[in-house]
């Protein structure tokens, strides 16, 4: 039975929420691995319009269980927040897990990422100051707290102790900030420790129990690959992982168990915060893409950085994700535009390279190299085979698997479910 893991293959925001959203209905497990609430993905499906910041988006099928892995911070304000607004809407929320292992936001970690992105003034990384990357960082320096330490209070309250005292001395000696209180910080959390005990266990063992059973599942991709750790353009990125590799260690399914890898590309590019983006447009196709697109951050509302589909960095991305096939999203997006651009190489000092640079300082050297392509000029929002895309917009896509080296398996040209032409199921 299958285990498909989708992945954001460029700077986030591919379009993942739709693609997932229909991969969903078929899965019988739904699980977030990687990010926390800094990731928002929008859902359009019968049951309305969503924004799911934390919540996996097998959460609109009643027969599928929802799991926040251990490769997830989670911000439980926000998670209970979003658990509210999808039962007002009549969403049962039931058969949501969080893993014992996920890593909880706390107060401190928002407060001090806005400190420390306030203090970078220009070489802030824009980051979503939702506290993503202290958490992180807290769970690499052995600081954090877990899901799972909500189920005992002694623990709880040991815990808290000890790293708050550190956090108040760098808010209060570093920063010159207000200490945070304790006794605040530990009520809320046991309040959340109620509400969530029931839904705290091993989602590691859960997901085994199911790949026994031979029941599908999808492992939901947040942000892109671009914004990876170890592979994106560092120090520009997020902090977790998330690529294929992290699908498995952020979930605790063993990696000869994946049976798809999805690479979700996006048509164009984007991007939103700071740091290179070498095939980014600041003129009038970049507005007409922006608009049409409607390409404002999710979560922040920020204006997307827009440009032509990048092939070097997307052949990095192919590398390391390996990507069995590909999703392109928002085509309809180009319908307009008489002519279109790919940037097959870059030129750098002179010399063209076709490999994705390793540093930030050389990929801002970087100059996109372009090939030309006649637009289609005629909408796609109807097509729902690939014969039925206009000649040129075929081309478009045959150029873009040619180039990654990888099938379309997926095209949408809408923001509904119904809007995609599936060339090759994937469950
Ligand atoms: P953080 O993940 O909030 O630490 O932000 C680090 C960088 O990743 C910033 O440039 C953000 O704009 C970007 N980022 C984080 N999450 C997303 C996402 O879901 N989509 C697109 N960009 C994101």
């Amino acid at each position: 039975m299958p285990v498909v893991a989708a992945i954001g293959a460029q700077w986030g925001d591919e379009g993942k929420g739709k693609i997932v959203d229909m991969l969903a209905e078929k899965a019988r497990y739904v699980v977030r691995f990687s990010g926390g609430d800094n990731a928002g993905h929008t859902v359009v499906n019968p049951h309305g319009e969503f924004k799911l910041r934390l919540t996996p988006s097998g959460i609109f099928n009643k027969n599928t269980t929802s799991i926040i892995g251990n490769g997830v911070v989670v911000n439980p304000a926000v998670l209970n927040a979003e658990i509210d607004e999808l039962n007002s809407r009549g969403i049962d929320t039931s058969k949501l897990l969080i893993s014992y292992r996920a890593h909880l936001i706390m107060p401190y970690h928002i407060a001090i990422e806005g400190l420390e992105e306030d203090s970078l003034g220009s070489k802030a990384i824009g980051t979503t100051r939702k506290g993503i990357g202290p958490a992180f960082a807290d769970k690499v320096a052995r600081s954090g707290i877990r899901a799972g330490d909500l189920l005992d209070k002694t623990v709880l309250r040991d815990r808290l102790t000890t790293v708050l005292e550190g956090k108040n001395r760098l808010l209060t000696r570093v920063y010159g900030a207000k200490a945070l209180s304790f006794d605040e910080i530990y009520s809320q959390y046991c309040q959340y420790a109620d509400r969530w005990a029931p839904r705290i266990c091993d989602t590691s063992a859960v997901l085994a129990a199911a790949i026994a059973r031979n029941e599908p599942i999808l492992l939901e991709g947040a942000q892109g690959f671009l914004l990876d750790p170890e592979y994106g353009t560092y120090p520009f990125c997020t902090s977790s992982s998330p690529t294929s590799a992290n699908a498995c260690l952020g979930s605790g399914i063993p990696p000869n168990k994946i049976t798809h890898i999805l690479g979700v590309f996006k048509a164009f590019q984007t991007r939103v915060g700071a740091g290179p983006m070498p095939t980014e447009l600041n003129d009038a196709t970049c507005d007409i893409i922006r608009e049409r697109g409607h390409e404002y951050g999710t979560v922040s509302g920020r204006p997307r950085r827009c440009g032509w589909f990048d092939a070097v960095a997307a052949r990095l991305s192919v590398r390391i994700n390996g990507f069995n096939s590909i999703a392109i999203t928002r085509l309809d997006i180009l319908d307009v535009l008489p002519k279109l651009k790919i940037c097959t190489a870059y030129k750098i000092d002179g010399e063209t390279i076709d490999n994705f640079p390793w540093s930030i300082a050389l990929l801002e050297k970087c100059e996109p190299v372009y090939e030309e392509l006649d637009g289609w000029e005629k909408p796609t929002s109807d097509a729902r085979k690939f014969k039925d895309l206009p000649q040129n917009a075929q081309r478009y896509v045959k150029r873009l698997e040619e180039l990654t080296g990888c099938p379309a398996s997926l095209i949408s040209v809408g923001k509904h479910r119904e809007q995609t032409i599936v060339r090759k199921a994937i469950f």
